[in-house]
C-alpha cells in the first residue's frame, strides 16, 4: 500500500488530501482471502476460462514473463505452476471496505476511488500548510492569517463552530484573569496526541 499526499485549493485555503494506493487491487484482494497464495506466482484474470485476459499478477508470475493484457492460456504457456484466478467482486468489495476502514481511522472525510485508491482529508495538516501560511509552525496572535479549515467548510461545517468560539473566549479569558501569573513550566517537550485530523496537546504543565 502507499500513501502520498497531495493539496487543492478550498478557495479559503488549501487542503491537505492523503491518497491511500494499493496498486493490483485485484490481486491483492486475492492475497487477502487466500494468504497461502502469497509468495506463489499467481495471476488474476477477467473472467473465467483459456481465453480471460489477465488483469494482475504476482511478482514471481512478472519475473517469468506473465504481463497485464495477455490471456490465462498465454500465461500458463510461460509457467506451467501459474495459479489463475478469476477477478471475484466480492474479494475486491472485502479489500476496498479494508482499505476504507483504515483510511476513516485517520479522518471522517474518505472517498473511494476506482482501482484501489482511497482519498482523505488530512484536516491536521490544513492549518499548517507552508503553501497557504508564512511560518505555519509558529504561533503569533497579532497577526492576521489566512481563513483555517479547523471548523471545516462550506457543507461540512461546524454547526457548533460559534459556540466553540464563545466557550473557548470564555474559558481562556477566565482562566487568564484568574490566574494573571499563569505561565507555562518547562518540562520538557510537550506530548501531542495521535491524531491526524485534529492536533492538541495531551496536557500542558503550567504554573503560577
Ligand atoms: C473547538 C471545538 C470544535 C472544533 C475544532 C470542531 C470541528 C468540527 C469540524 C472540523 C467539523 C466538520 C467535520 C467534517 O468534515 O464532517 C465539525 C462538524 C460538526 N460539529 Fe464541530 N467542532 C468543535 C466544536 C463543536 C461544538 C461545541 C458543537 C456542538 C455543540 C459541534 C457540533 C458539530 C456538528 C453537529 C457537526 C456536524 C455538522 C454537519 O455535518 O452538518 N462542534 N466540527
Amino acid at each position: 500500500m502507499y500513501c502520498t499526499g497531495v493539496q487543492y485549493n478550498t478557495g479559503m485555503g488549501n487542503c491537505r488530501i492523503g491518497c491511500l494506493y494499493v496498486p493490483d487491487l485485484p490481486l491483492q484482494a486475492l492475497l487477502r482471502a487466500e494468504p497461502e497464495l502469497s509468495g506463489a506466482p499467481v495471476a488474476v484474470t477477467e473472467s473465467e476460462g483459456p481465453r480471460a485476459v489477465v488483469l494482475a499478477c504476482s511478482a514471481l508470475a512478472h519475473r517469468a514473463g506473465v504481463g497485464v493484457g495477455m490471456t490465462a492460456a498465454q500465461a500458463r504457456s510461460l509457467l506451467a505452476g501459474l495459479v489463475v484466478r478469476a477477478l471475484s467482486a466480492p474479494q475486491v468489495r472485502s479489500a476496498q471496505a479494508a482499505l476504507l476502514d483504515a483510511a476513516r481511522s485517520f479522518s471522517p472525510r474518505v472517498a473511494l476511488e476506482p482501482a484501489g485508491e482511497v482519498c482523505l482529508v488530512l484536516t491536521g495538516a490544513t492549518n499548517r500548510d507552508p503553501a497557504a501560511f508564512e511560518d505555519p509552525d509558529s504561533l503569533d496572535l497579532s497577526v492576521k492569517r489566512a481563513p483555517h479549515l479547523s471548523f471545516g467548510l462550506a457543507n461540512n461545517i461546524c454547526l457548533g463552530a460559534q459556540l466553540a468560539r464563545a466557550e473557548l473566549r470564555i474559558a481562556v479569558g477566565s482562566i487568564v484573569s484568574r490566574f494573571p501569573t499563569l505561565r507555562l513550566e518547562e518540562v520538557g517537550q510537550p506530548a501531542f496526541r495521535d491524531s491526524l485530523f485534529l492536533r492538541g496537546l495531551r496536557h500542558l504543565h503550567v504554573a503560577w
